[in-house]
């Protein structure tokens, strides 16, 4: 199943590239920050005109079109473009993310960072790559030393869940934070050992199944602020090496 997991991503993966840096229509989705474009729709529609043929039980959920079919073992959810704004805005940080669930597990992950090329795979067990390279979260034990990644939800202007206040207390608190724009890809980031945490206090489940089973399978641990296992379908998400994870539990619940 992975082999069509990765073929798929890439085939949405060459729909991005080509329209990357095109003429595009863009319409809002909330408000004048949350976009969509022609492209996010037209990978989303491949990829799930792929499902339909290759596996025509199995259910979906993809951000722009919502919940297909209900089979109760195997559930496919999908980001056909995550990091619209970059995308709309010419910058070439955004990827596809497609994770697969079995009766409420997560079994694979994939990963397509479209513009460095870059296939972020995992399968239950069976460890994380980037391409042919295996992956391992990094081993810095101490915070103040961290490079830590963040993203902001597009209310972020109401401040959701103390957003602003928690992205301060890193910013003192770490060597450095970064905020790229694509969640899936900041998890990447983390299972290559690149970034040694990522949080955010809003995300939706396609922002983040392949993401979080590509960073356990890496030696990485995912929960949400209190330390508790991550449940995709909850907002809060805290992604570590698992060695600075008490030390960015302390930050987040400090404020
Ligand atoms: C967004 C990106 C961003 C994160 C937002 C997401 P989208 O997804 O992952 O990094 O901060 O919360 O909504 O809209 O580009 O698919
Ligand atoms: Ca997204
Ligand atoms: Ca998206």
């Amino acid at each position: 199943m992975i082999e069509k997991i990765i073929l798929i991503a890439k085939e949405a993966g060459e729909v991005l590239r080509d329209g990357f840096g095109k003429n595009f229509s863009i319409e809002y989705k909330t408000n004048a920050s949350n976009l969509v474009t022609e492209y996010d729709k037209k990978s989303e529609k491949l990829i799930i005109d792929f499902i339909r043929k290759e596996f025509p039980t199995h259910s979906v959920l993809a951000e722009e079109s919502g919940k297909h079919n209900y089979d109760d073992e195997f559930l496919w959810i999908i980001d056909p473009l995550d990091g619209t704004t970059n995308f709309a805005h010419g910058l070439p940080i955004f990827s596809v993310s497609i994770g697969v669930m079995k009766k409420g597990e997560l079994i694979c992950g994939v990963v397509y960072d479209v513009m460095r090329d870059a296939i972020y795979s995992a399968e239950k067990n069976s460890g994380s790559f980037c391409n042919e390279k295996k992956l391992k979260v990094s081993d810095n034990d101490v915070l103040r030393n961290s490079v830590l990644v963040t993203g902001f939800p597009y209310n972020i202007a109401e401040n959701p869940d103390k957003a602003f206040e928690r992205f301060i207390e890193f910013v003192k608190k770490s060597r450095a934070v970064r905020r790229l724009g694509s969640a899936a890809i900041d998890m990447c980031y983390v299972a290559e050992g690149v970034f040694d945490g990522f949080w955010e206090v809003s995300l939706n489940a396609w922002d983040i199944a392949a993401g979080k089973l590509i960073v356990e399978e890496a030696g990485g641990i995912v929960t949400d602020f209190y330390n508790n296992p991550m449940n995709i379908f909850e907002k809060q998400l805290l992604a570590s090496n698992g060695k600075v994870h008490k030390q960015m539990i302390e930050v987040l619940l400090s404020v």
